[in-house]
């Protein structure tokens, strides 16, 4: 993939080196490996080390999740909208694939902005 272009989004869209005290990093919990077409559950954290505030003034608005399979385009797989001070930025979705794929999983602060983080899930069978 080329550099993006100066005014791309993704020049904003933050990992894990651009941590600071606060922890921003989608933290995805899922299988290794799966059988292909089984179903399992995923989950995705933020501020598993330490807490992200939850006030009106800052949170996490939206989580998104999306699953690329090599040679092809990211494909959506949930969205989740945040109502701020109740509920909390920890979320689970059923799914199921049928080959190997990256899960990527995207959120966004209504301060700090775009994070994102990645895993793989080996497909068997
Ligand atoms: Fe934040």
């Amino acid at each position: 993939m080329n550099k993006p272009n100066k005014n791309s989004l993704a020049n904003y869209l933050h990992t894990k080196k651009d941590e600071g005290k606060e922890k921003h990093v989608p933290v995805i919990y899922c299988p290794e490996e799966v059988t292909a077409g089984e179903i399992f559950e995923i989950k995705i954290a933020i501020g598993e080390e330490v807490p992200h505030p939850n006030t009106w003034e800052h949170h996490i608005k939206w989580i998104q999740v999306f699953v690329k399979e090599e040679n092809k385009e990211p494909v959506h797989v949930a969205t989740f909208d945040l109502g701020p001070t109740i509920a909390e930025p920890k979320v689970t979705v059923a799914m199921k694939l049928n080959k190997s794929a990256t899960i990527h999983a995207v959120e966004y602060c209504n301060i700090h902005g775009l994070w994102e983080s990645y895993a793989e899930i080996k497909v068997s069978g």
